[in-house]
């Protein structure tokens, strides 16, 4: 059981969250180097992703006319086979991606659990690292000390979070990183899968952490190639292919027809390959 005190809670004063996204579609261009690896581009150029924008360059199109909206309770899953655009459909929510056509209308305080280094500076400690997370949610000086007691309490690091971040273990990056995370509670939470991965014991007390941040936000969104925790977590769930959404509804029914069958149970899951998604190329 976790002792450490609950996470600082952000900008809750103002109107209820929502989300508006509208006709949404975000491209990006091949040939500057950006692009991801050469899996995902093999992936959207067998599915016919590949397009050209109006300067003629090459690019992918990685989400298609998205359209939804999200109020107070709504908690949503995306679900969908590699490439399908999940993350990409976050890094929008989030503002890393501007859509090239469409509109996306964000209520409300937004913390984004999409990259696990986000935001760290490895040259600085591990204080000063926490103390800058704190200063960018606008914290004063009562919640940034609660702050750096709270995530002081999770991560367990001791001496070593008054030691610059390059010296740290990659497995304590990871403690940090998570507990700095998970220590804003905002409104809007949007996650990323790999804040689920792992089965080590820090992993059992981070999800026990992850929960209850998941149940203090008032709009969840999330990515998961986990059917029983999108399950578990979520009540809508948007099936994701080749950039569109194919099928929007309540979780229990979306999953089963994307599955193929009922969710396991928790005992036999993992992550389960979808009958009725075709192959990967
Ligand atoms: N920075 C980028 N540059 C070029 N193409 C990109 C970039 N990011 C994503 N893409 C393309 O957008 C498509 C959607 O990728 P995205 O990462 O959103 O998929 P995903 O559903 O999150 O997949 P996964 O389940 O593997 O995480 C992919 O075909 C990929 O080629
Ligand atoms: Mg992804």
């Amino acid at each position: 059981m976790s002792t450490a005190p609950r996470g600082i809670v952000v900008g809750h004063a103002g109107a209820p969250a929502r989300i508006d996204v509208c006709d949404v579609s975000v491209s990006f261009p091949l040939y500057h180097g950006n692009s991801r690896s050469l899996k995902k581009t093999v992936i959207a150029a067998a599915s016919g992703r590949l397009g050209q924008d109006r300067s003629h360059r090459v690019v992918v199109q990685a989400l298609r006319d998205v359209s939804f909206s999200l109020v107070s309770g709504d908690r949503l899953g995306l679900i969908g086979s590699n490439g399908a655009g999940k993350t990409t459909l976050l890094r929008t929510l989030a503002g890393i991606y501007e859509p090239v056509v469409g509109r996306v209308r964000m209520q409300g305080s937004i913390n984004a659990l999409l990259d696990p280094n986000l935001g760290m500076n490895p040259e600085l400690t591990g204080r000063e690292n926490i103390r800058l997370r704190g200063l960018y949610n606008g914290l004063g000086s009562a919640q940034l000390r609660r702050l750096e007691e709270d995530v002081q309490a999770f991560a367990e690091l001791g001496d070593f979070l008054s030691l610059p971040l390059r010296i740290y273990s990659s497995g304590m990056v990871v403690r940090l990183g998570f507990a700095l995370a998970t220590a804003i509670r905002p409104q809007i939470l949007l996650m990323d899968e790999w804040f689920l991965a792992g089965d080590s014991d820090f992993m059992e007390k981070a999800r026990e952490r992850l929960e209850d941040m998941v149940r203090g936000a008032e709009i969840l969104v999330l990515s998961s190639h986990q059917a029983d925790v999108v399950r578990d977590w979520c009540n809508r769930v948007l099936w994701m292919r080749d950039g569109r959404v194919i099928a929007d509804g309540e979780s229990g029914e979306i999953l089963e027809r994307y599955l193929g069958h009922p969710v396991p149970t928790k005992e036999v899951t993992g992550t389960t390959r979808p009958r009725n998604e075709p192959p990967l190329p």
